[in-house]
């Protein structure tokens, strides 16, 4: 049953926390580990091979309790069992939101409108098995009987980042016999690149849409199609071969040609955004291989499991999320920096910029109220030691406050000379350098000049975050993954917002749709967009026929 909650900025644990917020001025981060030598090793928590040092945010114990105490009065607790039961918390779509369902056991039971989805899961994850196994072994023949050697998935947003993150992320672990491109951007470029110097007939593409509607995909899909089908001699039989398609939409996959048989499908109650292990995750499989990525879904659950059961005071997700509502509604900060210290991870803060921002960037409450309250915080990120040398210094003595996420491994993939040491003394470094920073005393006893001082010191009490793990493992990843997942949605929770829609980007798409005929009539359309719009669809069209004009087609293709 619904219960009913007061605003957010009622509840008693709201107003507690702004008190609270006004005596931490007093007390920054260099006084709270004084005061409490063990705060390092206290304010920490330890769950499913991933550890988290929060100590380095502006809190206290009290802080806590009252964080704590808002998730409760929050319904936390109920959300989150409705998000399990396979409830529709989707509110605005009417949908479920049960991305756990997709790494559940076979044994395990997940109920969406009276049907247990599990079995089909697990049905989908066979057929992939078998194709990944066909296609990596090279059973799996292209029309001219050549083996693959080149995989292209084509999708956008989360029909793209999810399986680039984890194709760089678990490269180590890959076949290095398949070269694997990703081609998301509808700017020509980014297909013409990728394919540059491919063979079609040893090239296979994954047409990867939840809808088989997005028309960036629809348009790279269907250059990739001619462009295989020319490429091979004109016949269009040559699809088969080379095409396969991950979607909901079986209608729309049969009407572009390819055989349903050749379709891994996923359904409604998967949000786009957290689907990399659904059928989406089908070029990490072809990548990694079966097992790897049944490892990987493991540690998804794991942390399933750990955030349904654990109390909340240890329970990873839930204290990542409610110190970023800390960080965001009671400091004020805008953004937080995601910073991998490890290469492989390079893809991680773009991937999470979509799981973050897409999910939270909302101004409505789920009745439809304006918030008076900040929600989702601008996601960004470097792998570390790059960004050192690039952002840090704003990070460090900037006017803005930045909380930090740094993640780093015991141990390197690809251990080399004292790579791996100077790596994590970076880390550990920049974690201390912004939450101690460097007091004008101890600026002036290194013998400073006076009018360098200033400059030099670091006011510290920056907030952050360190989460370490053993190596990077497709375990490892995957709990990284559901880590984000559970603490976006615990921070959408306590927001009252719906974290698993995105009618943000529906507007532009409309407008773009109505612009691409305007731009290319063949006689000149009559504008109705404002001023600018008007004047920059003119500008583009006079541009394009001056260099139609300049460069007519028949002397184009002699070039
Ligand atoms: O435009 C946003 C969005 O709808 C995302 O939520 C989604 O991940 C992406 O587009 C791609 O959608 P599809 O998988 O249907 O092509």
């Amino acid at each position: 049953m619904k219960k009913t909650i007061k605003p957010l900025t009622q509840l008693p644990a709201w107003k507690a926390l702004a008190a609270n917020h006004r005596q931490m001025e007093k007390r920054p981060l260099r006084k709270l580990f004084t005061d409490d030598p063990k705060r390092g090793e206290r304010l920490t928590v330890e769950a499913v091979g991933l550890y988290l040092d929060y100590s380095k945010n502006r809190i206290t114990d009290k802080t806590l309790q009252l964080l704590v105490q808002l998730a409760r009065e929050s319904n936390l607790g109920g959300r989150i069992d409705a998000m399990f039961h396979g409830d529709k918390i989707n509110l605005t779509e009417n949908r479920a939101a049960l991305h756990v369902a997709l790494r559940a056991p076979k044994s395990d039971m997940f109920i969406v409108d009276g049907e247990n989805v599990v079995p089909r899961v697990h049905a989908v994850l066979e057929k992939m098995t078998t194709f990944s196994n066909e296609v990596r072994s090279g059973k799996w023949k292209g029309y001219t009987g050549k083996r693959i050697t080149s995989v292209i998935n084509i999708g956008i947003g989360g029909s793209d980042l999810g399986p680039v993150m984890a194709y760089e992320a678990l490269k180590h672990y890959s076949d290095r016999g398949i070269t694997f491109l990703f081609v998301s951007n509808v700017d020509g470029t980014d297909f013409a690149e990728a394919t540059h110097d491919l063979d079609p007939a040893e090239t296979l593409f994954i047409v990867s849409s939840k809808t088989f509607t997005t028309l960036e995909t629809m348009t790279n899909a269907e250059s990739a199609r001619d462009w295989l089908v020319n490429g091979l001699g004109g016949d269009r039989k040559a699809v088969a071969r080379h095409f396969v398609a991950v979607s909901t939409n079986e209608t729309r996959v049969s009407a572009f040609g390819i055989d349903p048989t050749n379709m891994f499908g996923f359904w409604d109650w998967v949000g786009g955004r957290y689907s990399m292990d659904s059928a989406i995750g089908l070029s990490t499989m072809l990548a990694i291989g079966p097992e790897h990525f049944h490892e990987m879904l493991k540690g998804f659950r794991e942390m399933d499991e750990h955030f349904r059961n654990a109390p909340f005071e240890v329970n990873m997700p839930i204290l990542m999320g409610l110190l970023s509502v800390w960080n965001n509604d009671f400091l004020g900060a805008q953004t937080v920096a995601v910073l991998p210290y490890e290469q492989y991870l390079k893809r991680f803060p773009a991937y999470l910029q979509q799981l973050t921002m897409e999910s939270n960037g909302k101004h409505v409450t789920f009745d439809g109220r304006e918030v008076d309250y900040q929600t989702g915080p601008v996601y960004w990120g470097e792998p570390g030691t790059n960004g050192q040398h690039s952002f840090y210094q704003l990070i460090h003595q900037g006017t803005r406050l930045i909380p930090c996420d740094f993640i780093a491994f015991a141990h390197s993939l690809t251990p080399m000379g004292r790579h791996h040491d100077i790596l994590l003394a970076n880390v550990f470094a920049q974690a201390e350098a912004l939450a101690f920073g460097k007091t004008p005393a101890e600026v002036k006893a290194e013998g400073t000049p006076t009018a360098l001082v200033p400059h030099k010191v670091f006011e510290g009490n920056r907030p952050s975050n360190v989460i370490m793990a053993d190596r990077l493992t497709p375990k490892v990843l995957g709990s990284l993954v559901a880590l984000y997942e559970h603490s976006v949605f615990t921070q959408g929770v306590i927001w009252n917002i719906d974290s698993f829609d995105q009618w943000g980007v529906e507007l532009g798409k409309v407008l773009a749709q109505k612009i691409v005929p305007e731009l290319e009539a063949s006689t000149t359309p009559t504008l109705a967009h404002d001023s600018s719009t008007n004047a920059l669809i003119r500008r583009y069209r006079n541009g394009n026929k001056a260099h139609a004009a300049r460069h007519p087609p028949t002397k184009r293709r002699q070039g």
